[in-house]
């Protein structure tokens, strides 16, 4: 398995591989992999001939007061796991690499990105969509793929290639668990066993208002309040408990019905991490 970490050579191979007729696969990642990013590997590997991982942290993504610099780096263990699910490449450029000196471009995002992550995290789906069309365009990619646990990143992105006629399908991938129900994710990391434990609040709060959603509730206030009352007495702070259109991710009012499929998503700070997750009620 090879690593590029310069883009213009890391384009040659992806040009070589789709003239050798090879349809290429896209999984975009900021590292720290675990086994829901291999997951997006594996799937990856189902539907197109020459899989190829980035490996990124991208900075302009991240706000001042965020994680950027602490956010775990292991370019050698997630060597390890995207060979082991059958990647054919690594791409690890540096930030100078993706941002050389005089870039200025930004790809501008609108209502998708406004609601939700958007309020708390201003300016990070502009970066998301900015590294991910940069990445679009190195690769030439005929699939990319990303997890629904990151269920606003994925709408965004689909968004902006329809808006922008980009020449690739984006496929959204099931959340992958812990057995106990914590959501997968790089941040994990940042829990103590004691954050660890408290974190299964979110899938619990999600899982109760799934069952009531089930049961045939589909006041919006309601559905949150179920997971709220998880949530609260763990949570150092709740950045939001939201029921939102699926697609447009507009969100509901408290006195608002849903209709039979909505999100449910969920943002919250506990020991430390902030942590997100979130279920679509009537289909997952
Ligand atoms: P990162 O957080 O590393 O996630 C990379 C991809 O893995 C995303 O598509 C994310 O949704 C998916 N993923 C993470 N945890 C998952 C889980 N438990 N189950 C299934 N999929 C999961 O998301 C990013 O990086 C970045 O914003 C990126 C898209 C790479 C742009 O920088």
């Amino acid at each position: 398995m090879e690593i590029w970490r310069a883009p213009l050579e890391f384009r040659r191979a992806c040009d070589e591989a789709r003239q050798r007729g090879a349809r290429v696969g896209l999984v975009p990642t900021m590292g720290a992999l675990h086994r829901g990013h291999q997951a997006l590997i594996e799937e990856a590997r189902k539907r197109a001939d020459f899989v190829v991982v980035s490996i990124f942290v991208n900075p302009t993504q991240f706000g001042p007061n965020e994680d950027f610099s602490r956010y775990p780096r292991d370019l050698e263990g997630d060597a390890k796991k995207c060979a082991e699910a059958g990647a054919h490449g690594i791409f690890a450029p540096a930030p100078a690499d993706m941002y050389p000196p005089g870039d200025e471009t930004r790809v501008h995002v609108g209502a998708t990105a406004a609601g939700l992550c958007g309020v708390h995290r201003p300016g990070h789906f502009e970066g998301v969509a900015t590294v991910v069309t940069k990445l679009f365009a190195l690769v030439g990619p005929s699939i990319a793929l990303f997890g629904r646990k990151d269920y606003q990143q994925l709408k965004v992105i689909e968004r902006f290639t329809r808006d922008l006629f980009l020449p690739v399908e984006v496929l959204g991938v099931r959340t992958v668990r812990e057995p106990d129900g914590l959501a997968m994710s790089s941040r994990n990391a940042y829990l103590s066993a004691e954050a660890r434990a408290q974190a299964l609040a979110i899938p619990r709060g999600l899982s109760a208002a799934a069952r009531a959603f089930a049961a045939g509730e589909r006041r919006a206030g309601m559905l949150t309040a179920l997971a709220r009352g998880h949530i609260t007495p763990v949570a150092s702070a709740i950045d939001y408990v939201d029921v939102a259109d699926a697609e447009t991710l507009a969100v509901l009012g408290p006195e608002e019905h849903t209709p039979d499929r909505v999100l449910l998503a969920v943002a919250a700070r506990i020991g430390g991490a902030r942590l997100i997750d979130n279920l679509v009620l009537g289909e997952d």
